[in-house]
């Protein structure tokens, strides 16, 4: 039946963070996703998913709820995120093959190198390449054919069913589910073909993506973030969290200057970040000389930290910026000033509300 409200050009991404649930509402118009609405509740103290697969499901549930019944969205289909940390993505390589016998051989090679049993994840892949083997002159002889490059996403099935239900819940129509890297791509680099690595400082963990020509190349996460760098700040100053949050957010720090006391004592925690980026990198220049990594974007509330992204330039020699989630979006005028703010933290929620909306136009 015809329906003015079928909803169909319009999506929720639904990011749920270790410390807040992030909620936008895109809509298609005019062919171009414009900004309708958007949530983001923090919960002060607990943590909303522990580190290990445990998800509170009652907690999140009983949260999104409340972000739902306040902001008043105009659809209840969405595009939920998978955290990073609980997703393996991994690389592999096949001869070629009908596309029917693809998924068992896959199924095979993964169940060598993911830790859980095959029965018990949820499997994507996707062909992200293929070249001609050439036979290696004067070494063994091999078959030469054409290889198939192919990324294999696996997330506990556990981990799915727990997120179905919190949505099952608060009554969201799931369209997809994809994993946090994927959507922050979507946000950040769209189309744009170049080499880059988007880091996402959250409040628990930082997640690192490298891409190249649009694809997803390496990921990562580290369980450093803007709580530790609190939790720094409160130990050294002998102040309370709250308090060490807040100067955290002033725009008192300045990591450029090794005689700051508050940089020096954040310097450990964000060593341990630039160390990161500082290994992936060099990995990944020695595996792919030709493709160098042209910009580091950095995303996440702890993006916001004041100095980081110069302070990273000058550590790494290298353009180091925020990314602007709002640039493949439109936002309405009621919101330019404010939703700026909060752009870092709608990252990844951005990005799967967009996927949402590719979804439904197809
Ligand atoms: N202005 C600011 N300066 C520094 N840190 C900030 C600022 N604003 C927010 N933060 C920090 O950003 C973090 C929240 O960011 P974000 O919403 O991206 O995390 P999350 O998605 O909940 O966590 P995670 O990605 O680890 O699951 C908190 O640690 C918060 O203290
Ligand atoms: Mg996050």
């Amino acid at each position: 039946m015809f329906s003015f409200f079928s909803g169909k050009n319009r999506s929720l991404g639904i990011d749920i963070g270790t410390t807040g649930i992030k909620i936008v509402e895109l809509k298609k118009e005019n062919n171009v996703p414009v900004l309708l609405n958007y949530a983001l509740s923090y919960d002060s103290g607990s943590l909303l998913q522990s580190n290990s697969l445990e998800m509170l499901d009652g907690q999140t549930g009983r949260i999104l709820q409340g972000v739902l019944k306040k902001a008043e969205f105009g659809t209840k289909r969405g595009v939920v995120g998978i955290p990073s940390f609980l997703a393996l993505i991994s690389f592999l390589e096949l001869p070629e093959m009908p596309s029917s016998e693809i998924e068992k051989a896959i199924r095979f090679e993964a169940a060598k190198y993911i830790p859980s049993p095959i029965d018990e994840v949820n499997l994507g892949w996707e062909v992200i390449g293929s070249y001609q083997e050439k036979p290696v002159e004067g070494g063994q002889p091999i078959r030469s054919g054409q290889k198939m490059q192919i990324m294999v996403v696996t997330v506990p099935n556990s981990a799915v069913e727990r997120l179905s239900s919190a949505m099952a819940i608060s009554r969201i129509s799931v369209t997809a589910m994809e994993v946090e890297n994927f959507a922050t791509v979507r946000c950040l680099i769209g189309n744009d073909k170049g080499t880059f690595m988007i880091v996402n400082i959250g409040a628990k963990a930082t997640d690192f993506t490298i891409v190249s020509d649009g694809i997803v190349r390496v990921t990562r996460s580290i369980d450093v973030g803007g709580a530790e760098i609190s939790r720094a700040l409160a130990s050294g100053l002998g102040i309370d969290l709250q308090r060490a949050d807040r100067i955290k957010k002033s725009s008192q720090m300045n990591l450029l200057d090794s005689k700051d006391q508050l940089s020096s004592l954040v310097g450990p925690v964000i060593g341990m970040i630039l160390d990161e980026v500082k290994r992936l990198r060099e990995i990944y220049h020695k595996k792919n000389p030709l493709k160098k990594i042209e910009k580091m974007i950095f995303t996440g509330g702890t993006s916001k930290l004041a100095t980081l992204t110069d302070y990273f330039s000058k550590q790494l020699s290298s353009e180091c910026q925020r990314g602007n989630s709002l640039a493949r979006i439109g936002v309405k005028k009621e919101y330019q000033g404010i939703v700026q703010e909060v752009a870092p933290e709608l990252t990844v929620a951005i990005g799967l509300a967009l996927r949402g909306l590719e979804i439904s136009s197809k």
